[in-house]
């Protein structure tokens, strides 16, 4: 099996690619990643070179990719503009890589008839009242919020489409809020450890009662992997482990884990349209395919992922001073 892994030096990308490494031995790997301030090719330290190559480019380069895909087995595309927050100060960036990214490899695997599988999220689906007791299932209709989860709806609806019309083998799947090592500092679990360790207090959005369906990235893999060998052709399959905490609680959590005073973090500007709560139901892929997740104790995944940006000093380092200007700007 040779694979292609677009944005597989990004946060989940990367993860993915380890967990291939140690599950599928036998598998050749390609990493198309076009080395965005979220990608970090130290990623991938540690493997051997012989069977996971990268290929340094844009997911937009259609010659590349046809070059690419006509040469492989499959595709598992990750590759996007991730953040929110990037999303609402510059949105232009989230139109090409999450849409006519997806457009370019869809157009690649179609003309070489190649396995697809296309890495989504919950956030197409807008957002849930605290109190809704319903939770998103594959039949949720769509309704998103930010240019990000626009972005990526989009990119999901051509995915459907080219399954459709053009018969393209493609599955995809909507997954919940992930974390876990090689998270970028721009996100909630890794800004505030990195805060903590720079002797800063870390700062909550607006009330902080928004609630977030938490999920290891370790988890996230196998479900992925689980779709990519069993999944029907065509179907869509929610990814989630049942792990809504709002953020209140999970900055709480890690000042505790960090032996700090649970209420030592501001309050912070809002996210403008900012969505309430995601809830995934995983009922579809843990029947039909048998999937479930292994990382169900949260606080001791929390508490992994702060020894792990402990340790890594020098990989989150040099991001922190950049991302904090950033936010900075817009009162975050
Ligand atoms: P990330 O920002 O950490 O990594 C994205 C990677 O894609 C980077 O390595 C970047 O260099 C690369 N990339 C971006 N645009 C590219 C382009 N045009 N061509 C080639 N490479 C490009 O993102 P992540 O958090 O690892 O998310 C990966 C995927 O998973 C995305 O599709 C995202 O929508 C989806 N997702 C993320 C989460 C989450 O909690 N982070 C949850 C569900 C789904
Ligand atoms: O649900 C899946 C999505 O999860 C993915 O599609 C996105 O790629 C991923 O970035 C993530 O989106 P969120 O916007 O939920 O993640 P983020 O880490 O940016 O924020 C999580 C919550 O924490 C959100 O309610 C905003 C809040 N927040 C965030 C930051 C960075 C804070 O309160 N403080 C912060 O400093």
């Amino acid at each position: 099996m040779k694979i292609i892994v677009t944005g597989g030096v990004g946060f989940i990308g990367s993860n993915f690619v380890h967990y291939i490494y140690k599950q599928r031995p036998d598998w050749q790997i390609t990493v198309l990643d076009a080395l965005t301030y979220a990608g970090n090719r130290d990623n991938l330290k540690g493997l051997d070179e012989n069977r996971v190559k990268l290929v340094v480019g844009n997911t937009c380069d259609a010659e590349l990719v046809d070059k690419l895909v006509a040469d492989h087995d499959a595709v598992v595309h990750f590759a996007a503009e991730s953040h929110n927050d990037n999303s609402l100060e510059n949105p232009r960036p989230f139109l090409d890589s999450n849409i006519v990214g997806t457009y370019t490899i869809l157009e690649a695997v179609r003309k070489h008839g190649k396995r697809l599988h296309h890495i989504s999220t919950d956030e197409v689906y807008g957002d849930l009242e605290l109190d809704d007791p319903h939770k998103f299932t594959e039949h949720t209709p769509y309704n998103p919020s930010s240019p990000y989860s626009a972005t990526k709806a989009g990119s999901d609806l051509l995915v459907r489409a080219w399954v459709r019309s053009f018969g393209v083998q493609a599955t995809i799947s909507n997954c919940s809020n992930n974390y876990g090592p090689y998270q970028h500092v721009e996100k909630l679990i890794p800004r505030q450890i990195t805060e903590i360790i720079e002797g800063r207090r870390p700062k909550l959005y607006g009330t902080g009662e928004n609630v977030r369906d938490w999920i290891h990235t370790e988890d996230h893999s196998s479900a992925i992997l689980t779709i990519l060998e069993k999944g029907k052709i065509g179907d869509t399959y929610l990814v989630g482990a049942n792990g809504e905490k709002d953020n209140k609680t999970v900055i709480e959590l890690i000042l505790k884990l960090m032996g700090k005073n649970p209420t030592d973090y501001d309050h912070v500007n809002d996210r403008p349209g900012h969505d309430m709560r995601y809830a995934i139901d995983s009922t579809k892929l843990r029947t039909e395919l048998g999937w479930a997740p292994k990382f169900t104790d949260f606080e001791a995944g929390l508490k992994d992922t702060i020894d792990w940006y402990k340790a890594n000093h020098d990989w989150w380092q040099p991001q922190k001073q950049a991302t904090e200007a950033k936010y900075a700007k817009t009162g975050h």
